[in-house]
């Protein structure tokens, strides 16, 4: 099989990149006044508009050509048909079965899952009504008033990133809490703050071996245990994983415990019972819905038209970006406070899944994969890194996402914030250049000389590329909507760089070496094997820093 860098169309992007580097957004626009309505799409109330991207009509169907000569509905459909397209583990990857509609028979081939996901799903539901009404207490009798999910990865980002994107749904008698990291000061800071005897641990782990998961859970078993005696353990700790075993040898008893699937990847099990402590928080038919907006998503993939199809227009635009204009990051802006931890979600999503070096056939790439993907909430990044978006002289193609309708309305603050979100895009875009610039400031009565000297740094060279994601408001279901669209595009990259998205090799080797220095730590004996600096560092912690200078 030929490389797909020697199709046809590959070699026509490379060559209309060349142009397009050359060539002025103002000027796309100044040449089409109809530029927004042909490149910009509209599904069920999401708006995504292009228009601010470098490509023309032409390298839009190439791309889309490259999206078929890459197979990629027919990867599609062997992925929801079960087929184990993460070869490298082995493992299909089905996460949208977990979000299937109830109307909907499941695809032709795929095991019969969808009753043992609905009983999950049935005693999820059953949990929180227990907890939400009291039924299920602490083991001193008192309600549940704090939920501390213990996980990391894929197994805190989503919950934590939804969780904190729907606070307007949350309920106000429940309180959750998030603890990932290794560092004694997140477990520690959160207990600080709160009374055994009303608090409830999630340990969620997919594989129940993950050494910062376990080392927390252990430090909270020892709390309540402290606290309350190690009978109130069962009324303490409840588990999601699909390592059933090693939940058991932790002392969680099975009906303590969620289970489910190796066919679920950690950074697409959000609609697993991973989602248990925004089930919590935010309610049962909340969770539901949320669900439901991803499964319309699920929907609108699997039928729009290329030239219509969301997830794939974003996926399109970000390989030309990325592989075609040559550029390294792409920062996501969310002109929402309740999605601020969108960019750190969608860094695992992405980049865990598309950061590879080796394709599917293991054969190293001779292109860019995934981008470096930062962000931040808008709009306090215009008063931090935006100068260098503007001004430092990179191409950083910018995401922004924007609500139609506040989920928090205060008065005066939404147009202002809208304001500000699509303020940004046109800067971007167009740039200010040194005859607009001096004009300005003469119109403003300065000096000439001051003119002539100030002028070039008020200059903007613009080209900036952009994309805005209008949401129609931001609740269960339309963020649902959202996060789906994220991944199928993170799918649809997969295909066009024709890597596996669903193995993560890249995180092992740290892990591999983690185990190897803790013991150096704790013993202080050194390793002939080990790197000087290594070394050094170590013998720098274990020596008191009372001894030093
Ligand atoms: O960082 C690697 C990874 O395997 C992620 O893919 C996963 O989400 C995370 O670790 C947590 O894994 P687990 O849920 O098994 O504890």
């Amino acid at each position: 099989m030929a490389r797909h860098t020697e199709s046809p169309s590959w070699q026509m992007l490379r060559s209309r990149a060349g142009t397009f580097r050359k060539r002025h957004l103002r000027d796309l626009f100044a040449g089409d006044p109809d530029r927004f309505r042909r490149f910009s799409v509209e599904s069920d109330g999401l708006l995504l508009d292009f228009s601010k991207q470098r490509l023309d009509a032409e390298v839009l169907q190439e791309l889309i050509a490259l999206w078929e000569a890459a197979g990629g509905s027919n990867w599609h459909q062997r992925m929801e048909a079960g087929e184990a397209i993460n070869h490298t583990e082995g493992r299909a990857a089905l996460h949208s079965l977990l979000r299937w509609p109830a109307h909907r028979t499941a695809p032709h081939g795929v095991p019969d899952v969808l009753p043992a996901i609905r009983s999950v799903q049935a005693r999820m539901r059953d949990f929180c009504a227990h907890i939400h009404s009291g039924i299920w207490r602490g083991a001193s009798g008192q309600p549940i008033r704090h939920v501390v999910n213990i996980g990391i990865g894929g197994s805190d980002l989503g919950p934590r990133m939804v969780d904190r994107a729907l606070a307007a749904s949350r309920r106000k008698d429940l309180h959750t809490h998030y603890v990932s990291n290794l560092d004694g000061a997140h477990l520690g800071y959160v207990l600080s703050e709160l009374d055994p005897a009303q608090t409830l641990f999630i340990v969620a782990s997919k594989t129940f071996t993950t050494q910062e998961t376990l080392q927390n859970a252990r430090t909270a078993r020892s709390w309540i245990v402290e606290a309350l005696g190690e009978s109130a353990v069962a009324h303490h700790f409840v588990a999601i994983s699909t390592n059933h075993a090693a939940v058991a040898a932790f002392g969680i008893a099975k009906e303590n415990a969620f289970g489910f699937w190796d066919w679920v990847g950690g950074r697409f099990s959000l609609w697993s019972a991973i989602g248990l402590p925004l089930a919590l928080s935010i309610g049962f038919d909340h969770y539901e819905r949320l669900l439901a907006g991803a499964a319309a998503m699920d929907e609108h993939f699997r039928s729009a038209p290329a030239e219509r199809n969301l997830p794939l227009l974003l996926a399109l635009i970000d390989l030309w970006n990325t592989t075609f204009l040559g550029a390294e990051t792409r920062a996501l802006l969310p002109y929402s406070q309740s999605l601020e931890l969108l960019p750190h979600y969608l860094q695992q999503l992405e980049m865990e899944s598309n950061g590879k070096r080796v394709d599917r056939q293991g054969a190293p790439v001779n292109y860019s994969t995934a981008p470096i993907l930062w962000g931040e909430a808008g709009t306090g990044g215009q008063h931090a890194f935006y100068q260098l978006l503007h001004q430092g002289g990179r191409l950083i193609p910018c995401e922004f996402i924007a609500l139609r309708q506040a989920d928090f309305p205060l008065p005066g603050h939404h147009e202002k914030l809208l304001a500000n979100c699509f303020a940004q895009s046109e800067a971007l875009m167009r740039g200010r250049t040194l005859a607009e610039t001096t004009a300005e400031m003469s119109a403003a009565g300065m000096d000439p000389a001051a003119i002539e000297t100030l002028a070039p740094y008020r200059v903007f060279p613009g080209n900036q590329p952009s994309t805005t994601l209008l949401l129609p408001r931001l609740d269960p279901y339309e963020l649902g909507r959202l996060i789906a669209l994220y991944e199928h595009k993170v799918f649809a990259l997969g295909v066009l760089w024709n890597l596996n998205s669903f193995d993560q090799w890249g995180v092992e080797y740290g892990k591999q070496l983690a185990g190897r220095l803790l013991p150096l730590i704790e013993s202080g004996r050194m390793d002939d094997a080990i790197d000087s600096s290594t070394a050094g560092l170590i013998a720098a912690c274990r020596a008191s820093p009372d001894q030093e200078g």
